[in-house]
């Protein structure tokens, strides 16, 4: 990745002991990235090399240790004269992981509730091997724990999330009503706290929390607008997890940082301004249909994209718009989701409302095609809860997965769609069964990148409704410590 000159200030930062050039108002993954790493942490079960997908908060791949505080997203934080990088979970380093054999040896997949448990001897060994090399990341020292403080607000209303669709509600709800929003806005109006992810909905003291990089922050709401958006899940196919593989709106947004992503780029097909972008910057741009793709494999430092139709070596692929709405904090207040081919989208009446008392919500959230959404005719309809509009039908759940041992249904947790499949076949076809055989959706996602593929797959294969797996705190990855700030705050 290439950046283009501009004049924001130079400054150093050390990745993995080692000097690097970063530049003020880039985020760390940002700075790695055009620094040439694109391994930032190897996955747990295989170790299998790992990088940013989404740049946006809602993958496991730019896990790294910053300032001696592991497993933090790298996507979502800025870099600091002076900061400490490592990445992480690769023996001796990501590089050149002497535990990545695993994924060779086991190149069929591998059971862990059979492997080994016979004899006792072999059994006690490999757990203990197992139990040291569990887990990701090591505690930070106590030296270095950040101070976390708290605060409460009281709202009229409170707008979860500030992207398109809140940014067109929070001004009709009046001066009272404030939005929180994940990422970095500059020019956010004085109501909006950014950098800031609502974690969790607590039914009993009816509060939002909301965790910020030094604050903690409860809001009680009169009223509740989920404006969320969607995801984008990263395909299944076997090599999708590999290094170089983005998000569209991860490319997008490099771009519009002035981030060259690679001089050649595998891009899906019906994606015109993004495939506009790229060739104005002289970008090589292949564009595949989706549906055609085999696999994708690692080549030198790039890819090989595999599809019926031919191959194509490249820097970056970019995945198919497979989105997945992100309806976690709608589903922890108990509002009613249906699964359609863009995820548990939040069902809403003709005016917005949800099946819970004062929760609204809009946008992508619900389902709504972006292309189909008349925005300024209805929104105000739902500011006022009054005017009807017209409510379009969810897309249909997706198609099929490939059988793969090497295809990931679940990233963070190495869950195979083989693994998927087997479960399912062994007469286990309920979501919750499955998530506790295979582990998927147990990562530091919480099964964003995984909960529409493995839904949709059981829906296509029992011909059942599938209802959503429960969805508990902390939605994001959230350090002890600001649950420790709540603690003291409640006494
Ligand atoms: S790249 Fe940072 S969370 Fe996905």
């Amino acid at each position: 990745m290439k950046r283009l000159p501009s004049n924001r200030t130079p400054i150093e930062v050390t990745v993995d002991g080692k000097a690097i050039r970063a530049f003020l108002g880039e985020t760390v993954a940002e700075a790695m990235l055009t620094s040439g790493i694109n391994t930032f942490v190897r996955s747990l079960k295989y170790h299998r090399k790992r990088g940013p997908f989404c740049l946006e908060g809602s993958c496991e791949g730019c896990l790294v240790r910053i300032n001696n505080e592991p497993n933090v997203q790298s996507c979502m934080v800025a870099v600091k004269d002076g900061m400490t990088i490592e990445t992480q979970n690769g023996y001796p380093n990501v590089t050149h992981d002497v535990v990545s054999l695993t994924d060779r040896v086991f190149h069929k997949g591998m059971n862990h509730h059979t492997l080994m448990t016979r004899p006792k001897l072999l059994n006690d060994v490999t757990s203990a091997v197992v139990r040291k090399l569990a887990g990701l990341g090591e505690p930070p020292t106590m030296a270095n724990v950040t101070e976390i403080a708290s605060r409460q607000i009281e709202t009229a209303a409170l707008v979860i999330g500030y992207g398109r669709a809140g940014k067109k509600i929070l001004p009709l709800l009046g001066k009272d009503a404030i939005a929180i929003e994940q990422k970095k806005i500059d020019d956010a109006p004085h109501n909006v706290i950014t950098e800031a992810s609502v974690i969790a909905y607590y039914e009993e003291e009816n509060v939002f929390v909301a965790a910020a990089a030094h604050e903690v922050i409860t809001v009680k709401a009169d009223r509740v607008i989920i404006a969320m958006g969607c995801y984008q899940e990263a395909p299944v196919w076997p090599g999708s997890d590999l290094p170089g593989v983005f998000g569209i709106r991860a490319i997008a947004t490099l771009l519009d940082r002035n981030v060259i992503p690679g001089q050649s780029i595998a891009l899906p097909k019906h994606e015109p301004n993004l495939a506009r972008k790229l060739k104005i910057q002289d970008v090589e741009v292949y564009e595949y249909d989706y549906l055609d793709v085999l696999r994708c494999e690692a080549l030198g430092d790039g890819l090989r994209l595999i599809t019926t139709d031919g191959s194509f070596d490249c820097d970056v692929v970019v995945a198919p718009p497979l989105w997945s709405a992100a309806s976690g904090i709608g589903r922890q207040l108990g509002c009613q989701v249906s699964l359609s081919r863009d995820g548990y989208v939040i069902r809403v009446d003709d005016s917005g409302k949800t099946s819970v008392h004062n929760v609204v919500a809009v946008g992508s959230v619900t389902g709504y095609p972006s292309e189909f959404f008349a925005w300024d005719d209805v929104l105000p309809a739902i500011a006022s809860s009054e005017a009807p509009r017209a409510y379009l039908p969810v897309r249909a759940p997706r198609t099929l997965m490939i059988n793969s041992p090497k295809a990931f249904a679940c990233r963070c947790e190495d869950v195979s769609t083989k693994d998927v499949l087997q479960t399912i076949n062994d007469g286990y076809p309920d979501i919750e069964e499955i998530k506790r055989y295979t582990g998927f959706g147990t990562g530091p996602c919480q099964g964003k990148n995984c909960l529409t593929s493995v839904a949709s797959q059981i829906t296509a294969l029992t011909g059942k409704r599938c209802p959503p797996f429960t969805c508990r705190p902390p939605l994001t990855p959230t350090s002890l410590g600001h649950f420790a700030a709540l603690e003291d705050h409640d006494e």
